[in-house]
């Protein structure tokens, strides 16, 4: 990927990072996806006082992507503010897969940044083609 376009999307993640609701966990995170058609849409996390109704940066990005016809993407930049570089859960890798399973994933914070494909986080998948094979039972 150009250089220009993954610090396009980490400026995006983390400006929206200002928009996090996560009074509960105080992990703010900030998601900008590219879809193949060119456009960008982005996330935060919204957290719930109910916790397991939270939705993490990249899934608000990726619906918000979904309900307004994008279903190709080629990649995400998350952003947080630990020294630790954070990668998608689970689930969102499972949404990511059930679009795009060649996407690139970028994670990011104040000083440094890696880019990873889904295919190195996301081995083993589950995805529409293992419904096919089931035959439907
Ligand atoms: N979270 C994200 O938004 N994206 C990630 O990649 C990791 C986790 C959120 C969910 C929750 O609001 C908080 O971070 C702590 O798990």
């Amino acid at each position: 990927m150009k250089k220009e376009i993954i610090e396009l999307l980490i400026k995006k993640a983390k400006e929206v990072r200002k928009l996090a609701y996560a009074p509960y966990s105080n992990f703010k995170v900030g998601a900008a996806l590219l879809t193949k058609s060119g456009k960008i849409y982005t996330g935060c996390n919204v957290e719930n006082a109910s916790y397991g109704a939270t939705v993490c940066a990249e899934r608000v990005a990726m619906f918000k992507a979904v309900s307004e016809g994008e279903r190709k993407f080629e990649a995400i930049a998350v952003y947080v503010e630990t020294e630790i570089l954070a990668f998608p859960c689970a689930l969102c890798r499972q949404v990511m897969y059930e679009f795009s399973p060649d996407m690139k994933i970028i994670s990011a914070n104040k000083d440094r940044y890696e880019v990873k494909t889904l295919d190195e986080l996301f081995p083993y998948p589950f995805g529409p083609k293992d419904l096919l094979k089931s035959g439907g039972n």
